[in-house]
């Protein structure tokens, strides 16, 4: 209706607002020495930044939006259910990139994203250290800056340039079947392959057409929910690995600018398995 319209329109002027005041403290933290621990593996990573961006976004939200749930990483990591229910939810990734944070690498970014009925509303992604802002809302189209963007419309995978990310899992078998993979697209042969070290900006690339294809397992449904709304609002496709629709929990996504690219990338990948995110609420993954 128009009034939820209007309603999912103000929140996502808010989420703009939290996500730039957001990445400018991330942005201002990048200069000072950071508190580094771990969580699930030595090499998942987790910052004392990590946390207090999450605590300023929600407290912020909450404030202005009591009635609405709320998932993000860190309160997933420290106990909270990860469970996606028709409320009104917000789906928060306070510092994607966290790695890169710790080296100053500058590909970092915050992500807000806005589900009711588990359909994604709107999505925000801002990039930490050259301030662009990515939005969009169902309906309404992508946009980097405030300019319109689309997708590539290559279909032609000999033309291709393809992202994925790596993620934390480093086990001998998650690892050979993920360089499988990867040799499987550079053999194709692809124009190439490339990792970032942040989901959410490399989704952003595909949705301005910078790249043809993403893929990923063992990815959260932080790192997918903004960016999935940006990708479709610019033309793009943002499935399951299995060629299914997207499940925001199954930690599976094909994402890419046509059909065609995505189904090939579809059929060359070999599953790797991962939980879900909602499988054992409060089990840190
Ligand atoms: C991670 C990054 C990384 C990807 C991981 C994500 P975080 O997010 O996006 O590039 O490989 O799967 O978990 O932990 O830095 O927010
Ligand atoms: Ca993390
Ligand atoms: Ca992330
Ligand atoms: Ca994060």
């Amino acid at each position: 209706t128009s009034e939820s319209d209007k309603c999912w329109r103000e929140c996502m002027d808010v989420a703009v607002e939290v996500a730039c005041r957001a990445g400018k403290v991330v942005q201002e933290a990048v200069k000072h020495e950071k508190s580094v621990s771990t969580k699930s593996t030595p090499t998942d990573l987790v910052t004392e930044a990590d946390q207090q961006v999450e605590e300023l976004i929600i407290s912020t939200l909450r404030d202005k939006f009591p009635s609405h749930r709320f998932i993000g990483e860190e309160s997933s990591a420290a106990g909270e259910k990860c469970i996606l229910t028709d409320n009104p939810s917000w789906i928060i990734d306070p510092i994607d990139g966290t790695c890169n944070f710790v080296h100053s690498f500058p590909m970092v970014a915050v992500s807000i994203g806005f589900a009711v009925k588990k359909e994604l509303e709107f999505g925000v992604i801002y990039h930490c250290f050259d301030g662009t802002l990515y939005t969009a809302r169902k309906g309404h189209g992508a946009f980097c800056n405030g300019v319109r963007i689309q997708v590539s419309k290559e279909k032609d995978v000999s033309k291709a340039l393809i992202l994925t990310e790596i993620g934390a899992k480093r086990d001998p078998a998650t690892l050979n079947i993920f360089s499988g993979n990867i040799m499987k697209l550079l053999s194709a042969p692809t124009h190439g392959v490339r990792i970032i070290g942040s989901s959410t900006l490399a989704l952003c690339l595909i949705a301005t057409g910078a790249a043809e294809a993403y893929y990923q397992y063992g990815l959260h449904c932080w790192d997918i929910a903004a960016a999935a709304v940006i990708i479709r609002e610019a033309g793009g496709i943002v499935i399951d690995t299995s060629g299914g629709p997207l499940d925001l929990m199954s930690r599976r996504v094909v994402a890419a600018g046509t059909h065609e690219m995505a189904n090939y990338i579809v059929q060359q990948l070999q599953p790797i398995s991962y939980e879900r995110d909602d499988s054992d609420p409060g089990v840190q993954k």
